[in-house]
C-alpha cells in the first residue's frame, strides 16, 4: 500500500521548531554573544563614483570605547574575488553611493555608531551615471544570464511572422528597482580563534558562505564554520555572501576579538542587493483565433560597474506558449549603482508581468476570453528545446481557478462595473517557475534506542524546511517524525545547496532520502543487528542529479485577482486573490499554503507599492526604510487563497516535489494589472500601479 509507505509526506505537521520560535529560545545570528564581543558599525560612501582619498579618524579614536577604525589603508588583505562586491575595503575606488568604505569597531554599539558618524572622509568625486534608459549607449549583450541560461534565443522568423500576423500586440512594460526587506536584516557575529573563523550568519546557505569566506581569507574550508540555525527571511538577498559578512570577518580579524555586525534597514538598500529595474518590449502576433504565430520578448536591465549580474527576465517566455516563431533577448548596462542581486523569482517575476500583461492585451485584441486564450496556446512539449515536460498542468490550474473564482459569468467589457464610487474588475495571469535540483550531501544515524538523527547543511529561512525534511526522513526511515531529529543550519554538517531557486526541498530531500535508504540497507545487511554505538550512513546526490533524464521541469499556476479602484482617488484595493498551483506533490499543506500566499502577497506588493526611486543628483536610491519603501501590510491583503491541483510527476525526485517558494509571486502583478484594466479601461504597463497613473 503506497499510502502507508509514505504516511507523513502530505500531512500538515506543525513546524518542528515552532515552540522554540514562539518562546524566544530560537536564536538568530545577532543573538549570539561570545565573550570579549565588540560591535561594528559600517560607514557608507556618500558619493556615487570616485575615490576615497583619506579618512580622518582622529576624532573617532578619542571617543571612549572605540577600538579601531578600519578602511582600505589599514584593512586586512583579502584574496582576489570573482565577485568584486566581496573585496570589501580593499581599494580606494567607490563604485556606488552607499558602498562600504570603512567600519568603526567599539566596545558598545553606541560608541561604534558615534565613531562611524564622526569620520571625516575626503573624496575625489567623479560624474556618475545611474539612469537606466532603453536607448542607453552602454547596453550590451552579456555572455550568459543568471542560472546559466543563454542570453538570447531565436526560432523561426519572428519578424516576418509579426509582419504577417492579422492580430498584433506591441507594448513596452517596465518594472522598478525593488528591495528585499526580510523581517530579520542581515547580521553576522564573527569570531577568530586558533581553529580559524566561526560565523553566526543570517544566510540562505551556510556551505556557500563557508566556501567563499575560506577563499577570501586563504584558508581551507574546514577552518571556517558558519552557523545559521534560524533565519528570518531572505528572499534571495541572503542567497550568497555579500559585503556585510566579509566586513564582519575582516573587522574581527583586525581587532582580534569577536565582532557583531548588523546591517541596519537603511543600509540594506545599498549593500544587500535589489531587483534590477527592467524595460521590456513584448510583441505578440496571432491569428484571429488567438493562436500565437510569433512571440518577441526583449528585456533591458542594469547592473553595477563592479559585478555583472543579469536576471533571466525573458526565460519564462521560452517555455510558456506554443508559437513557431520566437525571439527572447537580454541586454544590460553597467551603471554607477549598487549591485543588483536575487529577489524572489528573480527574472520570472518581472518577466511574467510583461508577458502576462501582453497576453491580456492580446485576448482583448482577439475578443477571446483570457483563460481560453492561454489554453489555446498550450504547447505539447517545451517549445524551444522540444523536450517533453515532466508534467505540465497549467490548463488544470486555469480551469480549476476559473471554477473557484466564478470566472464563467465575467463580462469582458472594461470600465463597466461601478459600485458606489468604486470600479470593479477581475484579471487572470499564468505563473511558472523552474523545478531545479542541486547536488547535496546528507547523513542518517540510528541509535540503539531507535531514535534517528539526519544531518544536512540545509537552511530554514522561515519556509518550514526543517519540518518537511523531518517528514521526508520519517517516511524514508519508515518511522514517525517524533523519532527523527533533523539537524540543519551549520556548515559543519554534510554540505548542501542553498535555500534558493525554490530548490531546497527537492535538493535536500533527495539527499535525505538517499542517506536514509543507505542506513536501512546497512541495517538490513547486518540482519537488523544494531551496534551499541549506533549506525550511520551518508549520501551524495551529485551523480544521481548529473545523470537525470532530460525533461523540461517546471511548476505552473494560475493567478486570479479582483480589484476595486476608487474613481475619485484612484486608490486600488485587491479585493480577492486566488492562486491555483501545480507543483508536484505537496509535502506539507500548512507550510506550503504559507509559502504560496506569502509569494502572492509579495506579488500584490509588487503590483501596488514596491518601488525604489533613484535620486539622480546623488545617484542613490532615495527611499530607504519601511516608511518610504512601501510593502503590503495585513490590511492590504483581504481575501487571499492558494490551492493546488494533484500532480503526480515521476521524473523529479524521490518525493515527487517541485519548488513552491517563488511561484506564488509570479504572475500576481499581471493578474492585478489586468484586473485594473478590466475595472477602469486603463492599461498600466509600468509598475507599481500608483493612483497618480490612474488619475492622469
Ligand atoms: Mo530565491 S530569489 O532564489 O532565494
Amino acid at each position: 500500500m503506497t499510502t502507508t509507505a509514505r504516511p507523513y509526506v502530505g500531512t500538515a505537521l506543525d513546524r518542528v521548531e515552532g515552540m522554540e520560535k514562539v518562546t524566544g529560545r530560537a536564536r538568530y545570528a545577532y543573538e549570539h554573544s561570545p565573550d570579549e564581543l565588540a560591535y561594528a558599525v559600517p560607514v557608507q560612501a556618500s558619493i556615487a563614483r570616485g575615490e576615497v582619498r583619506a579618512v580622518d579618524v582622529q576624532a573617532a579614536l578619542t571617543i571612549p570605547g572605540v577600538i579601531a577604525i578600519i578602511w582600505h589603508r589599514n584593512a586586512p588583505r583579502l584574496a582576489p574575488a570573482d565577485n568584486a562586491e566581496l573585496s570589501v575595503l580593499q581599494s580606494a575606488r567607490v563604485a556606488y553611493r552607499g558602498q562600504y568604505i570603512a567600519v568603526a569597531v567599539a566596545e558598545t554599539l553606541e560608541a561604534a555608531g558615534e565613531a562611524a558618524r564622526s569620520l571625516s572622509v575626503d573624496y575625489a568625486g567623479e560624474p556618475h551615471d545611474t539612469e537606466l534608459r532603453a536607448d542607453h549607449p552602454g547596453l550590451y549583450r552579456p555572455e550568459k544570464v543568471n542560472a546559466g541560461y543563454p542570453t538570447d534565443s531565436e526560432h523561426g522568423d519572428p519578424d516576418a511572422a509579426m509582419e504577417a500576423a492579422p492580430i498584433r500586440v506591441d507594448a513596452t512594460y517596465s518594472t522598478p528597482a525593488e528591495h528585499n526587506n526580510p523581517m530579520e536584516p542581515h547580521a553576522t557575529v564573527a569570531r577568530w580563534d586558533a581553529d580559524g573563523l566561526t560565523l553566526y550568519d543570517s544566510t540562505q546557505g551556510a556551505s556557500a558562505v563557508r566556501a567563499t569566506l575560506a577563499a577570501l581569507f586563504t584558508m581551507p574550508p574546514a577552518n571556517v564554520r558558519v552557523i545559521a540555525s534560524h533565519v528570518g527571511g531572505g528572499f534571495g538577498s541572503k542567497g550568497l555572501p555579500l559585503a556585510p559578512v566579509v566586513l564582519a570577518a575582516l573587522a574581527a580579524k583586525h581587532v582580534t576579538r569577536p565582532v557583531k555586525l548588523a546591517v541596519p534597514r537603511q543600509q540594506m538598500f545599498a549593500v544587500t542587493g535589489y531587483r534590477t529595474p527592467t524595460i521590456q518590449r513584448v510583441r505578440l502576433g496571432a491569428g484571429s483565433d488567438g493562436r500565437l504565430t510569433a512571440i518577441v520578448h526583449e528585456a533591458i536591465e542594469q547592473c553595477s560597474t563592479i559585478r555583472e549580474f543579469v536576471e533571466q527576465t525573458t526565460t519564462p517566455t521560452r517555455i510558456m506558449y506554443a508559437a513557431p516563431n520566437r525571439r527572447t533577448t537580454h541586454r544590460v548596462v553597467k551603471l554607477d549603482v549598487p549591485t543588483p542581486s536575487w529577489m524572489r523569482a528573480p527574472g520570472e517575476a518581472p518577466g511574467m508581468f510583461a508577458l502576462e500583461s501582453a497576453m491580456d492585451e492580446l485576448a482583448i485584441a482577439c475578443g477571446i476570453d483570457p483563460v481560453e486564450l492561454r489554453v489555446r496556446n498550450e504547447p505539447d512539449a517545451d517549445p524551444e528545446t522540444g523536450e517533453p515536460f515532466s508534467s505540465r498542468n497549467l490548463v488544470a490550474c486555469l480551469r480549476e481557478g476559473a471554477r473557484r473564482f466564478g470566472w464563467a459569468d465575467r463580462d469582458p467589457t472594461p470600465g463597466a462595473r461601478l459600485v458606489g464610487r468604486t470600479l470593479i474588475g477581475t484579471g487572470v495571469a499564468a505563473s511558472t517557475y523552474p523545478a531545479y535540483r542541486s547536488p547535496s550531501q546528507a547523513s542518517a544515524r540510528v541509535e540503539p534506542d531507535g531514535r534517528y538523527t539526519v544531518k544536512i547543511a540545509a537552511t530554514d529561512i522561515g519556509t518550514g524546511a526543517r519540518t518537511v525534511l523531518t517528514q521526508i526522513a520519517a517516511d524514508a526511515l519508515r518511522t514517525s517524525p517524533d523519532r527523527v531529529t533533523v539537524e540543519i543550519g551549520d556548515s559543519a554538517l554534510p554540505p548542501a545547496t542553498l535555500a534558493g531557486g525554490s530548490m531546497g526541498t527537492a535538493s535536500w530531500g533527495t539527499a535525505v532520502v538517499r542517506a536514509c535508504e543507505a542506513l536501512l540497507e546497512e541495517l538490513d545487511r547486518r540482519g537488523g543487528d544494531l551496534p551499541s554505538a549506533g549506525l550511520e550512513a551518508g549520501a551524495d546526490t551529485k551523480e544521481e542529479i548529473g545523470a537525470q533524464e532530460r525533461f523540461s521541469r517546471h511548476a505552473f499556476g494560475a493567478q486570479f485577482a479582483e480589484v476595486g479602484v476608487d474613481v475619485d482617488t484612484g486608490e486600488t484595493r485587491v479585493l480577492r486573490l486566488l492562486g491555483v498551483f501545480a507543483a508536484g506533490r505537496i509535502v506539507n499543506p500548512k507550510t506550503a499554503r504559507s509559502q504560496f500566499i506569502g509569494g502572492m502577497t509579495m506579488g500584490l506588493s509588487t503590483a501596488l507599492f514596491e518601488e525604489s526611486l533613484m535620486d539622480r543628483q546623488f545617484g542613490d536610491y532615495l527611499n530607504r526604510d519601511l516608511a518610504q519603501y512601501h510593502v503590503a501590510a495585513c490590511a492590504d491583503v483581504r481575501d487571499i487563497e492558494a490551492v493546488w491541483v494533484e500532480e503526480d510527476d515521476p521524473h523529479l525526485n524521490p518525493m515527487g516535489t517541485k519548488g513552491i517558494g517563488e511561484i506564488g509571486i509570479v504572475g500576481t502583478a499581471a493578474a492585478i494589472a489586468n484586473a485594473v484594466h478590466h475595472a477602469t479601461g486603463i492599461r498600466i504597463r509600468d509598475l507599481p500601479i500608483r493612483l497618480d497613473k490612474l488619475l492622469r
